[in-house]
């Protein structure tokens, strides 16, 4: 194996996917703290320590205690390079969401098992779909009175369309929580409860017919065994290789806030889930063992640190080795750049990177030139695929207050658009801009950026548009007499696309009926 090799195949990058409030900032803490990257619990998320987490730069996060943007935490554990990338929970931010998970090899489903399969929970899924991406499952909670575990392995059948091949099994529930039984090893994890408690103490008993456990709770565990009966009719062997498909998730279950059951979701991660996988460069197919760098930019982020005022450009390599001082090439400008202060992201500061392989995430400053999607290589013309941008839901016209201010609000708008943080839009026809959201939250975080970046007072007006498509037509003649019975219908994005901005449903269906030439698309890849 080459030394590119062996670096790759001890990489994982992975993401977790949950719905607000299922424990996704608590689990991340833990495997963190688990893999001795922080020192101390509770340096994750601020809202009770008073101090604040890596992932909350803006001020806005600050105030309502929420992650509004995803970030990245590189951190060592059994010899292998793990890149946990956030995401963030609100669903007002699921189009950064949706982009991060272009960007990772496996996905951690959380789950809280007094709920269930929550709305954000489906969405992020078929977003993993998109890419069959394996998915790892933890049903969190367990110290609460928690649902049925097996009407929970239904649900996530039925509702997730994913098939389930529990590892562990609870033992017991809320006050008579007794810990897992380890179905591939037979043995028990015993629990008990304790926020900083060490994961080694754990104790385990070999066995699920051992007479120690009919000793210590004889209720819970007759119970387990005939659950366990059940379980084995009813649910499906581990199979790595479906696994590996996407078409079945491994279900462990356990209690992040007790840190009970974290060492075992980070070993399936290491064991089973993926090393970083090949990617489609439209020329050709990219191997991450290849001699030669290449990357594609998911993410961008800026002024996240007020004291430079700088953005970030949020990098994936895809193949090779990013080396300080390298000269790579960004294929869209044709232009070489220095990658002198590229930095990298361990879990607890950002740090100038010397070396990266596939699967790690490097950070590019740059002053805006970099865009979502680009692709970067040693010179090689490549295009990565597969960065999604989805139809926005919801529309503001913008004005400003003051017309002398129009060149900035202008630059912050086309470089908030760029950043992805909204989507802009220009009508063919009318001067103001209107932008499109996939959730209110982002016209607040609009706003008050435009205001303290950009020193623009913006008025956002509701305005009468319901849904967007972008379209495309082969046939040019057509496109231009499209273009021109339905200009007041029509604008332009933040990238030039020929965009359909309809009042209502109906009138989009009435448009797509009389121009079935014209194809109207829900969601665009980043060209
Ligand atoms: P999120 O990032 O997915 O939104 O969830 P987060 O980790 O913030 O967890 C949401 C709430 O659930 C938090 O309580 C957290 O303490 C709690 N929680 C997480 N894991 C467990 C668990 O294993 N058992 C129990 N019982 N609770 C858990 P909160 O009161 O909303 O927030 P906080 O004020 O405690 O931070």
């Amino acid at each position: 194996m080459s030394p590119i090799a062996q670096e790759v195949a001890r990489r994982r990058t992975f993401g977790i996917i949950s719905h607000p409030d299922a424990g996704k900032t608590t689990l991340t803490e833990k495997l963190l703290y688990f893999s001795g990257a922080i020192q101390m619990a509770g340096t994750v998320k601020g809202k009770k320590t008073g101090k604040f987490a890596t992932s909350d730069w803006m001020e806005i996060e600050k105030q309502r205690g929420i992650s509004v943007a995803s970030s990245v935490m590189q951190f060592d554990y059994r010899e292998h390079v793990i890149n946990l990338l956030d995401t963030p929970g609100h669903q007002d931010f699921s189009e950064d969401t949706y982009r991060v998970l272009t960007a990772v090899d496996s996905a951690l489903m959380v789950i809280d098992a007094a709920k269930g399969v929550e709305e954000q929970t489906i969405k992020l899924l078929n977003v993993c779909r998109l890419r069959d991406t394996p998915i790892v499952t933890f049903m969190n909670k367990y110290d609460r009175e928690v649902r049925d575990s097996l009407e929970l392995l239904d649900e996530v059948e039925s509702v997730l369309k994913i098939q389930c091949a529990p590892i562990t099994w609870p033992i017991g529930m809320g006050k008579t929580f007794r810990g897992v039984y380890h179905i591939l090893k037979d043995e028990i994890l015993l629990f008990s409860p304790g926020e900083d408690r060490n994961i080694e103490d754990v104790e385990v008993i070999k066995g699920i017919d051992n007479a120690r456990l009919d000793e210590l709770f004889p209720l819970e565990i007759e119970h387990t065994r005939m659950e366990l009966e059940l379980v084995r009719g009813a649910s499906h062997p581990f199979d790595l290789e479906a696994f590996l498909a996407g078409a079945q998730t491994p279900v462990f279950f356990g209690s992040a806030i007790n840190n009970f059951g974290v060492r075992e979701i980070l070993n399936a991660l290491i064991d089973w889930a993926p090393a970083p996988q090949h990617r489609d460069a439209t020329v050709r197919d990219v191997k991450p063992d290849e001699e030669k760098f290449s990357g594609f930019v998911f993410k961008i982020q800026a002024n996240m640190d007020p004291k430079h005022r700088d953005r970030i450009a949020f990098l994936r390599v895809c193949s090779g080795k990013f080396e300080r001082g390298m000269k790579m090439k960004h294929l869209r400008l044709e232009r070489d750049v220095a990658a002198n202060s590229v930095v990298t992201f361990m879990a607890s500061s950002r740090e100038q990177v010397e070396e990266a392989y596939a699967g790690d995430i490097i950070g590019v400053p740059n002053h805006g030139n970099i865009q979502i999607g680009d692709s970067f290589s040693e010179g090689e013309k490549l295009a990565f695929t597969g960065i999604p941008y989805f139809a926005p839901e919801l529309f503001r016209s913008v004005r400003i207050k003051n017309p002398l201010k129009l060149k900035q609000l202008q630059k912050g708008l086309q470089q908030l658009g760029e950043e992805g943080a909204v989507q802009v839009f220009k009508p063919l026809s009318g001067a103001d801009m209107i932008l499109g959201a996939v959730g209110v939250l982002q016209f607040e975080v609009v706003k008050s950026r435009l205001e303290n970046e950009y020193g623009v007072d913006a008025v956002f007006e509701n305005c009468a548009i319901n849904t967007a498509r972008w379209v495309s037509c082969d046939d040019q003649r057509m496109l231009a007499d499209f273009e021109k019975g339905l200009i007041l219908n029509l604008a332009r994005d933040a990238a030039d696309n020929l965009t359909y901005l309809a009042p209502n449903r109906v009138n989009l269906q009435l448009a797509q009926e009389r121009w079935p030439k014209v194809a109207f698309h829900a969601t665009r890849e980043h060209a």
